[in-house]
C-alpha cells in the first residue's frame, strides 16, 4: 500500500496554515510577544550551541514540524540507518558512516558481522603509515623523507579532507606540504606539483570506485611526472603512491599493490560521507592520528546526541525541520552557511555536494515525482568577506535566504582586537537580518525622505547562530555530523533516498561519448542536437591539435 504523499498530511496542512498565519508577524512581533524566546530556543550538543531563536516561527509552529517528523516516522527512519538496515535502497546498500567512528568496545552488526573491528583495524594502519611520514620514515625513491602530500580525488574523496585539513590548519604539521588534486583541467595538477621535489612527494590518490575519470587522469599525470623525475624507475611507484579505495582490483591494475599500499573502506560508505574514513588518510598525516581520533570522537558524540534526544531538544531535527519550513511553506529556494572562520573558507562547498547531491532529488523511494520541493541551494562564503560581495541581496533583496551563521569565542589565531571584531560582525549581521530598520527609524536619524526607502531594511531575514568554543577537530567532527544528519533528516522527510546520485551518471556518459569525437581523426558523424554538433566542430578546428 502507497503511503500518505508528504502533502496531503494532516501535519503538511497544518503547517501551511501556520506559516500563513505567521505571515503577518515579524520577528521584531514575535520577540516583543515573548522576549524569552531565546532563553527556550536554543539546544547544546557536542560542544555545539545553536541559537535558533531568529527564525519565523513560534512554538506552535515548532510543535507542528516536530508532528511531521514523527508522523512520517522519522525516529524509526534513524534507527534503520544506525541498525545498519539497507535504506540505500535503489543501490541495496546499507548506510553506516556512524560506524566509522563508534568506539572500539560497540558492535553494528551488518549482514551478520560485526563491522566494528575491520573499522579499526584501517583505522590502525592508516595510523600506523600516518605516523611514518610524520615522523619521517617512510621514503621516497632516493631515500630523502616526504614533505609533501598531494590527495588526488574527487567530490567525496576530495571535498571533505580538503575542508577539513583548511579548517584544522592550525593542529597540522607545518613541515608537511598538503595538497589537493581534483579537477580534470590538466591546470590543477600542474600548479599543484610545479614547485614540488618528487623524491619528496607522496600522492594519495582516493576513489571509492577508482573508476571516477578525473581522479584516474590526475593519478596517470602524476605517475608520468614522479617517472620523469626518477629515471623512469617504476619500482618508484610504490613509494610515492597510495590508494584509498573499494575497489582492490583497479587499484592493482592502475600499478598500486593493494596489499602493502591500499586502505580500504566499504560500499556502506557514501563517497559524500566517507570524511572519516580512509579517505580521511591525507588529514590523519597532517594532523596526526591522534588528533584524528578526537575529531571521531566529535562525530560520535553528535551521533549520540542525534539518537538519543528528544526531537525538540535534538540539534540535527530542529536545522532540518527549519529548513522544511523555508523550503516548503515560505517559499526559500536557497540556504547560505556563513562560517565566521576563515579556517571553515572550504565548509560551504563541502556542504554543497553533502546537501544537494543528496537530496537534490525529484522523486521519492518508491519511484513517484514529488509534488513538494525537495532540497535547497546550498552556498556561502566566509564571514567577513560576505558581507562586502553578497549581504546587500540578503538584508534588502526580494528573496528571502535563510543562513547558518556559524562562529567561535576563541580564535585559534589570538590577534589583538581581530577575533571580536570578527564575532560583533557575526551577531551583528544576525541581528540586522532579522529585525532590520524600519523607515521610521531612518527618518529619525534625519535622513532626506527621497533615501528612506533605500536605507529601510525589512528585516524578517531567518538566522540559526550556531557557536563553539574553539575550532578543534572534535568540534569540527559534531560539526559535520550535525549537518549529515540534518540531512538525512530533511532527506527522511521528503521522502527522498539521500544516498544515492543518479543525477551525475548521465553528464558522464555524454562527456565519454564527446571526448572521442574531440579528437578523432577524420570528421565524426556528430548526432547530437545542433548546438552540441557546432559546439564540438568548432572546438575540433580550434584546439591545439
Ligand atoms: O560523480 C559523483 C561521485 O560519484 C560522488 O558521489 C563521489 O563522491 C565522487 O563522484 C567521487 O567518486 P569516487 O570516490 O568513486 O572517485
Amino acid at each position: 500500500m502507497n503511503p500518505t504523499p508528504l502533502d496531503r498530511r494532516p501535519e503538511w496542512a497544518a503547517l501551511a496554515a501556520r506559516c500563513e498565519a505567521l505571515r503577518g508577524r515579524s520577528l521584531r512581533d514575535l520577540f516583543a510577544a515573548d522576549p524569552a524566546r531565546a532563553e527556550r530556543m536554543h539546544v547544546e550538543a557536542a560542544g555545539l550551541f545553536l541559537d535558533y531563536s531568529k527564525n519565523r516561527v513560534d512554538d506552535a509552529a515548532l510543535r507542528e514540524l516536530v508532528a511531521l517528523a514523527e508522523a512520517i516516522g522519522l525516529r524509526g527512519r534513524i534507527e534503520a540507518m544506525f541498525r545498519g538496515d539497507r535504506i540505500n535502497s535503489t543501490e541495496d546498500r546499507a548506510v553506516l558512516h556512524t560506524a566509522l567512528r563508534v568506539p572500539r568496545d560497540r558492535s553494528v552488526v551488518v549482514d551478520g558481522e560485526d563491522v566494528v573491528p575491520a573499522v579499526h583495524q584501517v583505522l590502525a594502519r592508516c595510523a600506523g603509515f600516518a605516523e611514518r611520514v610524520r615522523r619521517g620514515d617512510w621514503r621516497g625513491f632516493d631515500g630523502r623523507p616526504v614533505r609533501n602530500v598531494v590527495n588526488i580525488g574527487i567530490g567525496g574523496s576530495d571535498l571533505g579532507p580538503a575542508m577539513a585539513c583548511e579548517a584544522l590548519r592550525a593542529d597540522s604539521d607545518r613541515r608537511l606540504t598538503v595538497r589537493f588534486v581534483s579537477n580534470v583541467d590538466g591546470t590543477h595538477v600542474a600548479e599543484a606539483v610545479r614547485d614540488l621535489d618528487a623524491g619528496e612527494t607522496l600522492f594519495v590518490v582516493c576513489s571509492k570506485t577508482f573508476t571516477t575519470l578525473e581522479t584516474l587522469a590526475n593519478a596517470e599525470t602524476a605517475k608520468r611526472w614522479l617517472l620523469e623525475h626518477c629515471g623512469g624507475d617504476a619500482a618508484a611507484i610504490a613509494k610515492h603512491f597510495v590508494a584509498v579505495s573499494t575497489n582492490a582490483e583497479k587499484v592493482s591494475a592502475f600499478g598500486i599493490d593493494a596489499e602493502r599500499n591500499m586502505f580500504g573502506f566499504w560500499d556502506w560508505v557514501g563517497g559524500r560521507y566517507s570524511l572519516d574514513s580512509a579517505i580521511g588518510l591525507t588529514l590523519m598525516i597532517a594532523i596526526g592520528p591522534a588528533a584524528f581520533g578526537e575529531l571521531l570522537a566529535g562525530f560520535h558524540a553528535m551521533d549520540e546526541h542525534f539518537r538519543t534526544a528528544p526531537f525538540e531538544r535534538n540539534m540535527p531535527v530542529l536545522l532540518g525541520l527549519l529548513g522544511v519550513w523555508y523550503a516548503n511553506f515560505a517559499g526559500c529556494a536557497t540556504h547560505a552557511v556563513l562560517p565566521y572562520d576563515q579556517y571553515l573558507a572550504r565548509f560551504p562547498a563541502y556542504l554543497q555536494q553533502l546537501d544537494m547531491e543528496s537530496n537534490g532529488k525529484r522523486v521519492t523511494i518508491d519511484g513517484r515525482e514529488v509534488t513538494w520541493h525537495t532540497g535547497p541551494i546550498v552556498w556561502g562564503e566566509p564571514g567577513t568577506n560576505g558581507q562586502h560581495a553578497f549581504f546587500q541581496l540578503l538584508h534588502q533583496g526580494t528573496r528571502v535566504v535563510p543562513a547558518d551563521l556559524i562562529g567561535f569565542c576563541r580564535s585559534r589565531n589570538p590577534l589583538g582586537e581581530h577575533h571580536d571584531l570578527l564575532m560583533a560582525n557575526l551577531f551583528a549581521q544576525a541581528e540586522a537580518l532579522a529585525f532590520g530598520k524600519s523607515a521610521g527609524e531612518v527618518r529619525a536619524e534625519g535622513v532626506a525622505e527621497h533615501l528612506v526607502p533605500h536605507k529601510t531594511f525589512p528585516g524578517d531575514r531567518p538566522t540559526n547562530v550556531i557557536l563553539a568554543d574553539e575550532l578543534t577537530p572534535a568540534v569540527l567532527g559534531a560539526l559535520v555530523a550535525l549537518y549529515e544528519h540534518k540531512v538525512f533528516v530533511q532527506g527522511s522527510i521528503w521522502g527522498v533516498n539521500s544516498f544515492d546520485q543518479w543525477g551525475v551518471e548521465l553528464g558522464k556518459v555524454l562527456a565519454k561519448k564527446i571526448a572521442a569525437e574531440l579528437t578523432v581523426t577524420g570528421e565524426p558523424a556528430l548526432a547530437h542536437d545542433g548546438s552540441t554538433n557546432a559546439l564540438i566542430r568548432r572546438y575540433r578546428q580550434r584546439r591545439r591539435g
